[in-house]
Formats: structure tokens, C-alpha cells, sequence
């Protein structure tokens, strides 16, 4: 087997994959769709983060690949549909850098609390500038979480251990956690909440959930911020809040439109104004995220090869095979048709093989067959396997 690794992959990936006795070549940057095709040829397993687009074109180049790994959140860069339909399984890693961005809310919040931008800047320009006015301890304060799944669930933990009293609003019907408050409306948690945060996802829904009727209900000085999608705030409302003083403080992570490469130029409302915390979308992005991105998206790839588990697969059926001490496993992914399992096993008993174990699992238009067999397989009756009309990939593991 032999892996691809591009864009610097966290070296963590790598030794995991080796470990596993893959082969692992590495590259430094991203590669254009040529090169990629190029370098694609007896390469089982990609590795890519961001910047690297799988095309259909590129998948269709190298049938045979077996699996994907995008190195960190998004999969907007695989064309998935060309991914499933070559029975090339497809890993991300949605989770790993949730923690950062818990941490990059936390520092936000006792940052503006404390007005300590104000007093950075004017530090460096000379001035000793030492006030108690207008600076807060966090401890004690409420904080209104809208969006309580995976980041917001995590800040709430956290805010709790400094003392701050915790309100959240979900759509979902989310558990509370310690002594977190659910709230039934949007506009429950505005009244109650003395600093608001923001972690929805980016369902097209939420499209300017948060414009001038929030901002207003917001009670006197509190305070907000946006770490979720740009797209989910109306900043120039925001300005005016901040700027009428409504607003104490805010910090923003995203927005509707945000500059492709490092250096580009950078524009917005929320720009120059006093108290507002601008951040590049640098929530999730620590060397700690990096790492457990590495391992996370390593280990999915490395379980995929060595056992045909898909667990958080984005685009196959979710099946995690137990371990089996039976002679093969075949990996059967299928087009999602009446009878498959039925032809397929068919198949197997022509031969004589005996079927140890057998779980099936479905996802749209794919279907997901793992076999465990007592005797090991001719090669006669794999070309049946792989003859049968609805079979897109056919993998033994010995
Ligand atoms: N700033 C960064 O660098 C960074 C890094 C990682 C994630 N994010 C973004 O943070 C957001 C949250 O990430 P997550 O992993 O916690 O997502 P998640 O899917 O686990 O949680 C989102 C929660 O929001 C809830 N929700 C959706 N729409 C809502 C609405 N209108 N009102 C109230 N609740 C609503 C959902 O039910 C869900 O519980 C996402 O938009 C993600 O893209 C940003």
C-alpha cells in the first residue's frame, strides 16, 4: 500500500500510516489538477488538507485509489459524488479543533471585559493609561450560548469553571450541562444574557439570524461574538450598535467574505472601531488542532485500510466491523439496489465458502457489505464477486 501525503500533513499522520506498514511519501505544497493525476499513479491513499482540489476528473484518473483524507474541517475541495461513486472512501476530521475555538471565545470574552485591547494600544503608543472604569471580571456574569453542539456544549463547561452563569439556545433539543440554562427562544436568552456567542452552523437558514431586532434586544453594554460563519451576523447593524454604545465590546472571527491567501487586503464595517476584537478565522487553527487532526484523520484512514471500518466516513455507509480471526474479510461497497446481498452470497456459496460474519450498511445510492469468510478466496470466485452488475469496489483483507 502506498499512501500521498500533500500540503505538510501533520508528521503524526505519517508515523501512524507507517506504523501500519504503508509506504508514505510526503509533499510540502498543494498540486494542480495535472500534477495531482500525475502523481496519483500506484498511490492507494491520499492525504490532503485545503487547498488541494480532488475533481472528479482526478478521481476518475485513478479508480483504483481507496481512500481520501482531508486533513482538516471542510470537504468542499472533494467532489464527493465522483468520491462514492468510485468506491473511494472519504475522511475528515470535524471535531479536532473545537477546543481552540472554546479557547479563542474564552480570551475574547475576559479581553473585552477587561478592555484590553484599549490598553494594549495605548500602551504601545506611550500612554499609561491605568483605570478601573469601564473593566470587569467575568466571574459571575451571564453568557448566552446560541448553538449548543459540539463548541458551544465545550464553552459552556469552561465558562461555568470561571464562575459565569450559563444560558444556551438550540434549536435541537440539547442536554444542559452542568448548570447551564436552556432557553426556549432566541429572544429568552437576550433577555437573560449579558454577554452573547454565537455557534451555529452554516445551514443556508441561518443567513442573517443575527441583524438589528437582536442587536437591539441585547440588553445595555453587553457584549457579543461571532466565531461561527460570517454570514449568520448583519455587521454593519453591529457597527451601528458598537458605536452607539448599545454594544460594549465584540469580537468577530468570520465574516461574509473573507481575503483567499495570507497578505491579501482585508475590509469591514467593524474595522478601527474601539473594543472590537477582529480575528482572520483563526478559531480553530493551533498547532494542538493541527496535531489532533494528524492523528485523527490518520487513524480513520489506517482502520479504513487494515479492517474496512468507515467510521465518520463523509460519503460511505458507516460500518465499524468488529475484529474477526476468521481467514479474509471482503470489503464489498455496491450500488444500493434490491438484491445485492442476496447475489453476493450467492456467489459465495457456489464456492463452498462459508460466511463467518457479515454486516451491511446503506447511505443514498451506496451500499456497504463486510464479509468474513473461514477459507480463503479463489481468485476465480473474486472475478465472479466483481462481475456481479451493482459491485463499484471490491477489496479483500487478509
Ligand atoms: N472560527 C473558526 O475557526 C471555527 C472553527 C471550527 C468551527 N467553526 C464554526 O463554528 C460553528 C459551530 O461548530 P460546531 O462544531 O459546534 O457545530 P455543531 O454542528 O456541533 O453545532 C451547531 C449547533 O447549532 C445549532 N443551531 C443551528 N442553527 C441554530 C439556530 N438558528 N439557533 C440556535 N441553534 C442553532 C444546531 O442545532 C447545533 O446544535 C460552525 O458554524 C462551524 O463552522 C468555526
Amino acid at each position: 500500500m502506498r499512501a500521498l501525503l500533500l500540503e505538510n500533513v501533520h508528521p503524526l499522520a505519517c508515523s501512524i500510516l507507517s506504523e501500519a506498514g504503508i509506504e508514505v511519501e510526503t509533499y510540502g505544497g498543494a498540486l494542480s489538477e495535472d500534477d495531482l493525476i500525475a502523481k496519483l499513479e500506484d498511490v492507494d491513499v491520499l492525504g490532503i488538507r485545503s487547498k488541494t482540489e480532488v475533481t472528479a476528473r482526478v478521481l476518475k484518473s485513478r479508480p483504483d485509489l481507496v481512500a481520501v483524507g482531508a486533513f482538516c474541517i471542510g470537504t468542499n475541495q472533494i467532489d464527493l459524488a465522483a468520491a462514492t461513486s468510485h468506491g473511494i472512501a472519504a475522511f475528515n476530521a470535524p471535531y479536532s479543533n473545537t477546543r481552540s475555538v472554546v479557547e479563542l471565545a474564552i480570551a475574547n470574552i475576559i479581553a473585552m471585559a477587561r478592555r484590553l485591547t484599549e490598553r494594549d494600544k495605548a500602551l504601545h503608543e506611550g500612554i499609561w493609561d491605568k483605570s478601573a472604569e469601564g473593566a470587569h471580571e467575568v466571574r459571575g456574569r451571564t453568557l448566552g450560548i446560541v448553538g449548543y453542539g459540539n463548541i458551544g456544549s465545550q464553552l459552556s463547561v469552561v465558562a461555568e469553571m470561571l464562575g459565569m452563569q450559563v444560558y444556551f439556545y438550540d434549536t435541537d433539543d440539547k442536554l444542559a450541562l452542568g448548570n447551564a440554562r436552556r432557553c426556549s427562544s432566541l429572544d429568552e436568552l437576550l433577555d437573560h444574557a449579558e454577554t452573547v456567542t454565537l455557534h451555529v452552523d452554516g445551514r443556508a437558514g441561518n443567513a442573517g439570524i443575527f441583524g438589528r431586532d437582536q442587536l437591539a434586544r441585547m440588553r445595555p453594554r453587553s457584549l457579543f461574538l461571532n466565531l461561527s460563519r460570517g454570514f449568520v451576523v448583519d455587521y454593519d447593524a453591529l457597527r451601528d450598535a458598537v458605536v452607539s454604545g448599545h454594544v460594549a465590546g465584540a469580537a468577530v472571527d468570520v465574516f461574509p467574505v473573507e481575503p483567499k491567501r495570507r497578505g491579501d487586503r482585508f475590509d469591514s464595517p467593524l474595522r478601527g472601531l474601539k473594543n472590537v476584537i477582529l480575528t482572520p478565522h483563526v478559531g480553530g487553527s493551533t498547532e494542538e488542532a493541527q496535531e489532533d487532526i494528524g492523528r485523527f484523520v490518520g487513524t480513520k484512514l489506517r482502520d479504513y485500510l487494515l479492517s474496512g471500518s468507515t467510521t465518520l466516513s463523509v460519503n460511505l455507509p458507516t460500518l465499524v466491523p468488529e475484529h474477526s480471526d476468521h481467514a479474509s474479510r471482503i470489503a464489498h461497497i455496491h450500488e444500493n439496489t434490491p438484491g445485492v446481498l442476496a447475489r453476493l452470497n450467492q456467489v459465495l456459496a457456489d464456492h463452498d465458502v462459508n460466511i463467518g460474519g457479515q454486516v451491511l450498511a446503506t447511505r443514498g445510492h451506496a451500499g456497504y457489505a463486510v464479509t468474513d469468510t473461514s477459507s480463503k478466496l479463489s481468485r476465480a470466485m473474486l472475478d465472479e464477486l466483481r462481475a456481479v452488475p451493482e459491485t463499484i469496489r471490491l477489496r479483500v483483507i487478509d
